[in-house]
């Protein structure tokens, strides 16, 4: 008995060499501890054992197929790890070096972002943000912007389908929702959950229907600013507007406000600068922001009293000023992620 419990411990682990998938495992523990197996043989044999050698051989036995369970699960572990290491393919080298070399940088949109967003935080605005899709409340309603505005126009914005309006609202109370057309929206979102005074600006996305040429591109970026406080006028709008300017495109940048229309302003301007920038341009003075003192019908929806509050609102395209900071006559290079343009502000 001594010498078959050897034997099984010897040619188990002979045969062990030869398991190389589950299949060999299988039939490798069948011959051992299957039914017919060579343990399961001895096991049959012990009633033979005379009593005296029955602790003896007993204990032989145990040891014997403990080894070879341990065997047995350390053959299925190894095989385990063949198979998912021929899952993942050849092993990596984190250390080797990267193949393109160096690390990335930020986007030359990102870049003017942050820019314009670190000018206005050094005169105490923070920067709040708002979400891309909208409703028609946030987008144009709360802003002043009569349903009759072109703006609305299914031309012009993108609505999302019906089925995408949230199911549960009840009819009555469904709002059509839209990707952004400006930041605008976010001068409500904020004037909502904020009371008074308010200085901030918020850069994001924004997306109109148009057709993609050298200036427009019908998603873009924008960067919204509104301050609110007792007494804001014009003066205050454009001492902050010629300080921004200034600090971006340098001391001899100039600034001059037209008349314009805008429904969530009265008065409206827009506002064109000169520098010695515009000469990469062949231009005197061009159009950057859109501004004015908030309209009172605003501030009536947000819930702040028009006779006690005052302020003043501009938005601006961060593509158009980064065409002007760069010298870029094409805004769609700012989206085809072709390195040799995007390597040039890394
Ligand atoms: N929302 C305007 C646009 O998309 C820009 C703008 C104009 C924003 C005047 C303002 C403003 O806050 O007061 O063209």
């Amino acid at each position: 008995m001594e010498d078959k419990l050897q034997s099984i411990r010897e040619r188990a682990a002979q045969g062990a060499k030869d398991v190389a998938t589950r299949a060999d495992l299988e039939s490798f523990k069948a011959r051992l501890v299957g039914p017919k197996g060579d343990l399961t043989g001895v096991m049959k044999g012990m009633a033979a054992v005379p009593k005296e050698d029955k602790p003896k051989i007993g204990r032989l036995l145990n040891e014997v197929k403990t080894e070879l369970e341990s065997l047995f699960s350390e053959l299925l572990r190894s095989i385990e790890e063949r198979e998912s290491a021929a899952r993942l393919g050849p092993p990596v080298d984190p250390s080797l070096a990267s193949p393109d070399g160096g690390p990335g940088s930020l986007h030359p949109l990102a870049r003017v972002r942050d820019e314009i967003c670190s000018l206005f935080r050094k005169v105490g605005f923070s920067v709040v943000e708002g979400p891309e899709v909208e409703t028609e409340y946030y987008c144009f309603d709360a802003l002043n912007t009569p349903s009759d505005h072109p703006a609305r126009d299914l031309q012009d914005t993108y609505y999302l389908p019906e089925s995408a309006r949230f199911g549960n609202v009840s009819k009555k109370n469904r709002e059509r929702y839209l990707l952004r057309t400006h930041t605008s929206s976010v001068q409500i979102r904020h004037m909502l959950r904020t009371a008074p005074p308010v200085r901030v600006i918020s850069p994001g996305r924004c997306f109109r229907r148009d057709t993609a040429d050298a200036t427009h591109s019908a998603n873009f970026h924008q960067i919204e600013g509104l301050y609110v406080d007792r007494d804001v006028s014009v003066k205050d709008l454009k001492a902050m507007l010629d300080y921004f300017i200034r600090s971006l495109l340098g001391k001899d940048a100039r600034t001059r406000f037209r008349p314009h229309f805008f429904p969530y302003t009265e008065p409206s301007f827009e506002v064109d600068f000169s520098s010695s920038h515009l000469e990469k341009l062949g231009s005197r003075w061009i159009e950057i922001a859109g501004c004015g003192l908030v309209h009172p019908s605003v501030f009536e929806s947000v819930g702040y009293d028009p006779e006690e509050y005052s302020g003043f609102a501009f938005g601006m395209g961060i593509e158009r000023i980064a065409m002007i900071l760069y010298g870029v006559d094409d805004i769609r290079y700012f989206y085809q992620n072709d390195l040799r343009f995007l390597q040039q502000f890394a």
